[in-house]
């Protein structure tokens, strides 16, 4: 079936059934199953009497064949495993993992019915709008070096949607995006560790992006590419360019084994720094956000006691930006 599919895009235009018959030696009959099955998949495919068949928005395309075919980074996205529905494509790979799946295998969904965020808020994740992923990595560090990965995939998501869209993303400290005053893109990094050895990790990417419409309760702190730039973007390409730009990030981090060498790039992408705050912790309190220190902690300096201290995990906000 997917011979079908080449033939329709190599003509980027009508080709009858019979010919697209006699190209693959096959009958009409086996033609339109094919493009049944195509249909299913997904492929949006416009069939008129007396032209024949015709591929709309290829570029649009979105699955497993599309995803892998179009690749650019070596190891990350290389095994795609797309699903049309899942609950949560960070469960899928962590089932993956657990039956010895290659670092960089990748899932993608169409929709996940119970999209998780950090600290067990839900993440908004409807049909045809977004992208959904998340990708296995077996780095060998120690899992205090974990937190970094997190910061890495923020970086190259940052990098991906300021080369692809003219908005200006920027990053809230560790890995939310955010463009304006909302956030567009959501990072959940889950670890199977022990105390001192890292199973695996898997990074799960959530990103707004030609969604329309958010539910009233989201309204004011979420935002999509389509609705700060007012263009739909194709997702397939935005899947492959995080790969390739997280695969370089990680390879870089690994070789270098710190997170030093990425400071200077992600001071310059941080919305955080300079910043009044809020940390959220046992007891939370006001401070202004100094600095990102070589582990890719937050430097603060509390407003009561005008001590400086380093934020780990804690969740920030930045006073006047909604969370
Ligand atoms: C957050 O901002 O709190 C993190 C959101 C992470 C959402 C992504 S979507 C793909 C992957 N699967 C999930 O269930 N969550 C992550």
């Amino acid at each position: 079936m997917y011979r079908i599919l080449d033939v329709l895009q190599q003509a980027g235009d009508f080709v009858s059934g019979q010919e697209i018959g006699n190209q693959l030696s096959v009958s009409r009959a086996a033609v339109w199953k094919g493009i049944e099955k195509l249909r299913q998949e997904g492929y949006e495919i416009e069939a008129i009497t007396n032209k024949g068949y015709r591929l709309i928005h290829p570029e649009t395309m979105y699955n497993q064949r599309e995803l892998e075919k179009g690749r650019k980074a070596q190891r990350m996205g290389k095994t795609v495993h797309f699903f049309q529905e899942t609950d949560s494509t960070n469960n899928r790979i962590r089932e993956l993992a657990l039956a010895g799946a290659k670092e960089g295998t990748l899932a993608v969904a169409e929709l996940q019915t119970q999209g998780r965020g950090r600290r067990g808020k839900p993440w908004q994740s409807p049909v045809g709008t977004g992208v959904w992923l998340s990708v296995l990595l077996r780095p060998n560090i120690v899992p205090a070096q974990a937190s970094v990965l997190t910061l890495l995939g923020g970086l190259a998501v940052c990098e991906v949607l300021q080369n692809m869209t003219q908005l200006q993303p920027q990053i809230k400290w560790p890995n939310d995006i955010y463009v304006g005053n909302k956030k567009a893109v959501g990072i959940l990094t889950e670890m199977d560790c022990e105390l001192t050895e890292v199973h695996f990790v898997v990074m799960g990417i959530g990103i707004n992006v030609n969604t329309k419409e958010f539910p009233e309760d989201l309204q004011d702190i979420a935002t999509s590419l389509y609705l700060e730039s007012g263009q739909t973007y194709p997702r397939k390409k935005i899947v492959q360019n995080i790969m390739e730009s997280l695969e370089r990030y990680y390879d870089a981090f690994l070789a270098a084994g710190s997170f030093e060498p990425f400071l200077e790039q992600y001071r310059k992408n941080c919305m955080t720094l300079g910043k009044e705050v809020v940390v959220y912790g046992k007891e939370p309190f006001v401070a202004t956000a100094l600095d990102i220190t070589q582990e890719g902690e937050l430097l603060v300096k509390r407003a009561d006691t005008g001590k400086k201290e380093v934020v780990y995990a804690g969740e920030v906000s930045i006073r006047g930006v909604m969370k």
